[in-house]
């Protein structure tokens, strides 16, 4: 028994800042546009969304979808090529089962999203890191690891990148797919944070590339409407389609999601999605400048790039200062962070941390900074030892 019910995945106590907790907070959750869009949805009789889905999941929500995808993602998308899935997370772990055989390499960024990792991990896959640089994954060099590794797949976050903010410029996206196309290595492009540029629009997605065979793009609603709803799509081409919708898993169960997606049509035949990014956006944008700013004051040692877009702030402690050993002395400070060796394939980054900025509004970021700041400092005068303590 317990004596208390959880709720949610993350419940961080109320003096305590989690600067680890990549998700959005509370008051981003938008509960009347779900309402809104619910009572549309359910107020006549219609029952499809009751049933088991559509393999490929339903086709008014896709059209709906592609429509949305057509003016955010800088690229013609039709409702054909998007299949549904119940998020980024799971739509990966398909594409894992059905696109990698057991054994397989696997090839993502150093650093990536540390629980993408874990999915890939889960598979038993052989995960190999490949360097970036200040915009992503570097092409230098790529073509030599892909022909050493033939990995089935190339894991990305090119845009707005989690932990560190990075973009992939236009070119080395080209790049990077006709190298992946000619070593045979499948590319997944996990997109979500794609809408959520906070100095200009992304760069077109890897959707504009999935024509050509080779190439599928992850997007999901976690980020930019509410991560409860478990819903998201694989944006591919015909073959790559057909073979997610032929799968056992869709063939016992159906469809993915399909009364999340059936609420989901309605927030975007409504147009309601749209002007929820512009808040968050907005939202975003005055959060990134106060963090900044605390960063620097609390901080002044530290490496960061101010992040344009996504949820992070990518930070190098000074000194080779190990991540690690600073978090037991936050956490007892009352904040919390993401370690950078937690999103490396080989135990490396350890002098780097994430931070979020979805998840508080600007006084708690700024008060978890200020602990943050606090952590730091002490853990130095230790290093520096009893003399320079009595100081
Ligand atoms: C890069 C990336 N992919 C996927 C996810 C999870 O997405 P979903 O909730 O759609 O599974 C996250 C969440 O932090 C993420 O940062």
């Amino acid at each position: 028994m317990t004596d208390r019910i959880q709720t949610a995945q993350v419940e961080v106590p109320a003096d305590f800042i989690d600067l680890g907790v990549g998700q959005p907070g509370q008051s981003l959750l938008p509960l009347d546009l779900i309402r809104r869009a619910a009572t549309h949805r359910l107020g006549g009789d219609a029952t499809g969304y009751l049933q088991y889905g559509a393999e490929q999941g339903d086709g008014y929500f896709r059209a709906a979808l592609a429509s949305f995808l057509t003016a955010s993602h800088g690229t013609e998308v039709g409702p054909d090529a998007l299949f549904v899935t119940a998020g980024a997370s799971q739509g990966l772990d398909l594409v894992s089962t059905l696109f990698a055989p057991p054994g397989s390499t696997i090839c993502v960024e150093e650093p990536s999203y540390f629980l993408a990792l874990r999915v890939l991990a889960d598979h038993g896959f052989r995960i190999v890191g490949l360097p970036t640089d200040a915009q992503g994954l570097l092409v230098d060099g790529l073509e030599q690891r892909l022909a050493a590794l033939r990995p089935a797949l190339l894991y990305l976050i090119p845009t707005f990148q989690n932990p560190t903010g990075a973009t992939l410029p236009p070119d080395r996206r080209d790049r990077v797919v006709d190298l992946a196309r000619r070593y045979g290595t499948l590319v997944v492009a996990d997109e979500v944070y794609h809408c959520l540029g906070y100095d200009g629009a992304a760069p077109a997605s890897f959707g504009r590339h999935v024509d050509g065979g080779g190439v599928l793009s992850l997007g999901s609603f976690s980020k930019i409407l509410a991560p409860g709803l478990r819903l998201g799509w694989i944006h591919s081409d015909p073959p790559t389609v057909r073979r997610l919708v032929g799968c056992g898993l869709l063939d016992s169960g159906g469809g993915l999601n399909p009364f999340a997606s059936a609420v989901v049509r309605s927030v975007l035949e409504l147009d309601l999605l749209r002007p929820h990014i512009d808040h968050l956006r907005a939202t975003f944008r005055a959060r990134i400048a106060a963090m900044a700013e605390a960063l620097r004051r609390h901080l002044p040692d530290a490496d960061f790039e101010r992040p344009a877009g996504g949820y992070f702030f990518w930070v190098r402690l000074p000194n080779g200062l190990d991540a690690e050993r600073v978090l037991p002395v936050a956490e007892a400070l009352g904040v919390g962070f993401r370690p950078g060796i937690r999103f490396s394939s080989s135990g490396g980054l350890r002098d780097r941390l994430r931070l979020s900025f979805a998840f508080y509004d600007t006084e708690a970021l700024v008060e978890g900074v200020r602990r943050l700041g606090q952590a730091v400092a002490r853990v130095r005068q230790a290093d520096r030892g009893p003399a320079a303590q009595c100081m």
